[in-house]
């Protein structure tokens, strides 16, 4: 018979052996930067015969769990694709509400990401988003600048191709004014011109909701990161899913092209 005590008892369960697993997978190294594609949102919304925008409002709830769940594990870096240049493609009251997130999740959870040592930092086109979208980031930013725990990147919009080709230019303006010999310019040089300059490369890239395909992120720091794919949506993604991928990256042998 179901009643309040079995409940309560098959909710304690759970997070025993979450906390176990979570222990276990501690024992071994994680990986430093965790980059997340997180997709399906709008899959999941329209499941549920709701507006697109729920399926985002849910992804946003998602992405507090997973920060919290990756900071306790000791991840270094978690970078979430929260909007691409070619996001802006989309109805405008589609790109309007994913521009009014960041100022939702950091006006409800900054409190808690600065009690939680996390610093907010981003990647992407600052030029083109919202005043609004950019004043809660910055602040953010700023209110966490000198935390040293889990670094929350949001990738917000980012492109990578767009990057690549911005270093580039700045690459060979720097030859040209005489700061740069052609001869220095190596990988280490070139990632210095990136929008990840401070940050390593991911070590482990997850996309949920099934897509197999990179969508113009990060192109050039996953060149040597593993791969994780799920069917699972963001919105229905948990701490389980995490742990899943974490486990399988932890039996994987990285070669980086040796043998
Ligand atoms: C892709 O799913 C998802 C996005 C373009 C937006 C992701 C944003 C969030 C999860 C919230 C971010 C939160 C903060 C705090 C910035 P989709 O809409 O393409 O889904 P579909 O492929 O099922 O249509």
């Amino acid at each position: 018979m179901f009643n309040k005590l079995t409940f309560w008892k098959n909710q304690n369960n759970t997070s025993s052996t979450l906390r176990e697993k979570i222990e276990n997978i501690k024992k071994l190294p994680v990986p430093e930067h965790v980059a997340i594609i997180m997709d399906g949102n709008g899959r999941w919304a329209k499941k549920r015969s709701l507006p697109r925008i729920a399926g985002h409002h849910e992804g946003m709830k998602v992405v507090r769990k997973i920060s919290k769940l990756s900071n306790r594990l000791g991840i270094k870096t978690l970078t979430l694709y929260a909007f691409s240049t070619e996001n802006w493609k989309r109805p405008k009251t589609e790109v309007d509400y994913l521009m009014k997130l960041p100022e939702e999740f950091l006006g409800t959870f900054l409190p808690e990401l600065i009690e939680e040592n996390v610093q907010v930092k981003m990647i992407g086109y600052k030029e083109q988003l919202p005043n609004h979208t950019l004043r809660a980031i910055e602040k953010a930013i700023d209110k966490t600048k000198d935390n040293d725990g889990l670094v929350l990147n949001f990738a917000l919009n980012y492109g990578s191709r767009a990057e690549i080709i911005d270093a580039t230019k700045r690459v060979l303006n720097d030859c040209k004014k005489g700061i740069l010999n052609e001869e220095e310019l190596n990988e280490e040089v070139f990632s210095s011109y990136l929008m990840t300059s401070n940050l390593q490369d991911p070590d482990l890239l997850i996309r949920t909701s099934g897509e197999i395909r990179l969508s113009n992120f990060m192109l050039w720091q996953l060149a040597y990161s593993e791969f994780w794919f799920t069917d699972v949506l963001w919105p229905d993604f948990r701490d389980q899913h995490l742990l899943e991928a974490i486990e399988a990256y932890q039996n994987r042998q990285r070669r980086f092209g040796g043998i």
